[in-house]
């Protein structure tokens, strides 16, 4: 097999505002859901976390500069709402946009390539607080305001943007199970939310293309491949539930314009209007995939939309192994396989970006007692990282219209309900003294970058030097 990848496929890094920034009251910045979820009583620690992650909003130069030396094609980040509309409408606050048009500038003067989401979760306080957030349909419509004051500002620069992050997690994290911001157990509130910010995107494709001439414009979706359990027909089903109101939600409005029947078919339902449809599935120019791991569902009917339950994909109190990541999730790189196929098939072969996969290791900084050298052995995420690109490059050559691919994550950084616990970074990060530490992963990748070619297993587990 051609081991090679095009000189113009992207090879990319990507991070969000909320995870890394810290600085959250600086500049004028307002208040967003995740800042009163970290908030709450008995949360010290993750709110702690999340006060500082990564420093980035004062070090955003620093990262940069490590964007630039391991020679990335691209990088992804988010642009926090509240920092460009504190309270979620209105006149733009002009501290947040100057922030990340500064960091347009220096990604564009390193010659990689900027790609901002525009929502990474991070809602302004204010719009849960009035109207619930994306449960109203009034959201939307601040939505398009926002992403026209954004790409105003930066689309002289930025030709690449993505609307937003994971429609499905933040609806059924953030308002259905209660474990993500903003905190919200009610299955009333799952089909609006969902519904509401994929309406979102199609307000925000528009804006953007308004006011940025030849912009590029996707959305980045999670999908999680469903298995059954057990080999039954009950498992089956709600297997086929499961890939129905967790992947199939958002993929088929988006690239088919309609939901699945699945999802349409029970007493809950999308509060689809008139048009809404159409300006959801309006054309994009590619379709972002976040992809991890896989689920096993189990016939369970008391579970609300998917009568299963899922067991793969949730952090467990369970060891690190080779197949087994620190989240708990199963290493398993035929999933990504397995949608790239149905992406040619079912859905029409859609120009594809892979703007997340990565996977995280309990990792640690060890000095090289000959060097001097502080450097992070992280030899399972080199695996990983091999495994999922070998997988995208025989997709490439199975006919996948595959652009690029963006590692999860740049940095180690604020993992949500995890914490800083969790590290999926390229790059490590003290939290103690926000020092930064190429791990092997990182100088494996760069290599992998500038030779375009993936290096066989056996060639060392990532000890090449950027
Ligand atoms: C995805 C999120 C991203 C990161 C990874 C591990 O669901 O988009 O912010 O937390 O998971």
């Amino acid at each position: 097999m051609d081991d090679r990848f095009s000189e113009d496929f992207i090879f990319g890094a990507s991070s969000s505002a909320f995870q890394i920034e810290g600085a959250l009251d600086r500049d004028g910045r307002g208040p967003s859901v995740w800042d009163d979820f970290v908030s709450r009583p008995g949360r010290e620690r993750l709110r702690s976390d999340a006060a500082t992650a990564c420093d980035h909003y004062a070090r955003w130069a620093d990262d940069v500069a490590i964007a630039g030396e391991l020679g990335l094609d691209a990088y992804r980040f988010s642009v926090s709402w509240p920092r460009i509309q504190p309270d979620g409408s209105g006149e733009p606050n002009r501290a947040g946009i100057d922030f990340y048009s500064r960091l347009v500038d220096a990604l564009l003067e390193r010659g990689v390539r900027p790609f901002p989401t525009l929502f990474h979760w991070d809602l302004p306080s204010a719009l849960q607080r009035g109207s619930g957030g994306f449960r109203a349909r009034d959201t939307v419509a601040r939505f398009g305001d926002y992403a026209g004051i954004v790409a105003r500002a930066l689309g002289d620069r930025v030709k690449d943007w993505i609307t937003i992050n994971e429609p499905f997690e933040y609806a059924c994290f953030g308002h259905l199970f209660g474990t993500h911001a903003p905190g919200v157990k009610n299955p009333l509130a799952y089909l609006p939310v969902v519904h509401h910010q994929l309406l979102a995107h199609g307000r925000a494709v528009s804006a953007i293309r308004s006011e940025a001439a030849g912009a590029r414009v996707g959305i980045a979706l999670s999908w999680t491949p469903v298995h059954p359990a057990r080999d039954t027909e009950a498992d089956a089903r709600a297997a086929a539930r499961t890939n129905a109101f967790m992947n199939g939600v958002s993929f088929d409005p988006i690239l088919l314009g309609r939901y699945p029947d699945l999802v349409t078919g029970g007493l809950l339902k999308p509060p689809v209007r008139d048009g809404d449809m159409e300006a959801i599935s309006t054309p994009i120019d590619f379709v972002g995939l976040n992809y991890y791991s896989r689920e096993r569902a189990r016939n369970a009917p008391l579970v609300p939309f998917i009568r299963a339950d899922v067991t793969g994909k949730e952090p467990r109190e369970l060891p690190e192994t080779d197949d087994r990541t620190a989240m708990g999730w199963e290493v398993y790189h035929d999933g990504l396989a397995e949608i790239l196929a149905e992406l040619r098939g079912r859905y029409g072969n859609p120009p594809v970006v892979v703007t997340e996969f990565g996977s995280a290791w309990s990792d640690e900084v060890e000095t090289d007692a000959a060097t001097g050298r502080a450097g992070v052995r992280d030899a399972r995420r080199v695996r990983y990282l091999r495994g999922q690109l070998a997988v995208m490059r025989s997709a490439i050559g199975a006919g996948s219209d595959l652009r690029g691919a963006f590692v999860w994550s740049l940095t180690d950084n604020f993992e949500w309900a995890e914490g800083n616990a969790k590290r999926f970074g390229l790059v490590h990060v003290d939290y103690g003294t926000q020092a930064r530490t190429v791990k092997d992963s990182g100088r494996w990748y760069s290599a992998l970058i500038a030779s375009r070619v993936l290096d066989a297993p056996s060639s060392g587990q990532g000890s090449e030097e950027a």
